[in-house]
């Protein structure tokens, strides 16, 4: 396994506590070297920040877990046949392993190791790691980073990947599509363009750990074909407008989808405010 020596793991920790502010902190390479962040599971527990870098693309992974944290790029979304990097920090040794996966899901580890460790830190709650690899690799058992729409794959356990076994992280991964070489949206003239606003009304924030909130919208008819435009995967892309607006709940709303539907789903009359709670 590719291993920092201790030393930066001290620097790592001394960093965030000046900073005073946890996992979250800018500590390690500076944060405006990863322009573009999302968040990939629903809970906030596993933040990706990224950018591009000449040839090269940085990723700074920050996970609500002291175990290990896995990530990978798969063309189909799923753990097989993917291309995976699992790091963390183990009795004070940062790590990071180039892995690939077969059609069974069975976790290999690449005789080419391309993901470069440039950072990692462990606090009470959190690890983060900072490392960069290559766009295109010449690996076969790696995915070329291009301009297309990629699907990332992560996983993260409490424990770290030990030598000896593999640690299954049960239900704590997930697969989203992202653009990582051009997430940017065009400048186009917004002006031009028309928007609806979609609001739900009066939504308590409960005091619970997770809370998914569904409302369904009837949008303005069309009689033409039209593109919706604004992202609605991320909280960050989306503009929510929360009232009142705090900084504090806009960190708990973590991410939005949209779907649509059609039929008699349409006609129906559908109560606002369909909720779920988990705890
Ligand atoms: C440590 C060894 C690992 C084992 C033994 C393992 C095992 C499994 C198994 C049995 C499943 C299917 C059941 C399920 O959906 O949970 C699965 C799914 C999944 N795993 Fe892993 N996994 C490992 C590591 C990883 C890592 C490091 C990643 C992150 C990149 C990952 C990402 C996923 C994803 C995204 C799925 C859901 C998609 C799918 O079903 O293929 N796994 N894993």
């Amino acid at each position: 396994m590719r291993r920092l020596p201790a030393w930066a793991l001290v620097l790592g920790g001394l960093l965030c506590a000046y900073a005073g502010a946890g996992a979250g902190a800018g500590a390690g390479p500076a944060l405006q070297s990863y322009p573009h962040s999302a968040v990939l599971d629903g809970a906030g527990a596993y933040r990706m920040r990224w950018g591009r870098r000449g040839s090269a693309l940085a990723l700074r992974l920050e996970v609500r877990t002291r175990g290990y944290v896995g990530f990978g790029l798969s063309a189909s979304g799923s753990m097989a046949s993917a291309d995976i990097v699992v790091g963390g920090v183990e009795g004070g040794q940062p790590y990071l392993q180039d892995y690939f996966t077969d059609e069974n899901r069975v976790l290999k580890k690449d005789p080419q190791q391309d993901y470069h460790l440039e950072y990692a830190m462990e606090n009470s709650t959190h690890t983060i790691l900072a490392f960069s690899r290559e766009l295109h690799t010449c690996d076969t058992n790696d995915k070329s980073i291009t301009e297309s729409t990629v699907r990332v794959i992560w996983a993260y356990h409490h424990k770290d990947m030990g030598e000896a076994g593999q640690n299954y992280h049960g239900s704590n991964r997930g697969t989203k599509s992202l653009r990582l070489l051009n997430p940017e949206r065009e400048e186009v003239s917004s002006a031009s363009l028309p928007y609806f606003d979609l609001t739900n009304k009066d939504v308590p924030v409960p005091d619970k750990d997770t809370t998914y909130w569904c409302q369904m919208f009837k949008i303005p008819v069309q009689h033409e074909k039209h593109h919706v435009t604004k992202p609605m995967e991320d909280h960050r892309d989306a503009e929510i407008h929360l009232q009142p607006v705090e900084e504090p709940m806009l960190e708990q709303v973590s991410w939005q989808d949209l779907s649509s539907c059609g039929g008699s789903m349409l006609e129906q009359v559908v109560p606002e405010g369909l909720h779920s709670v988990e705890e």
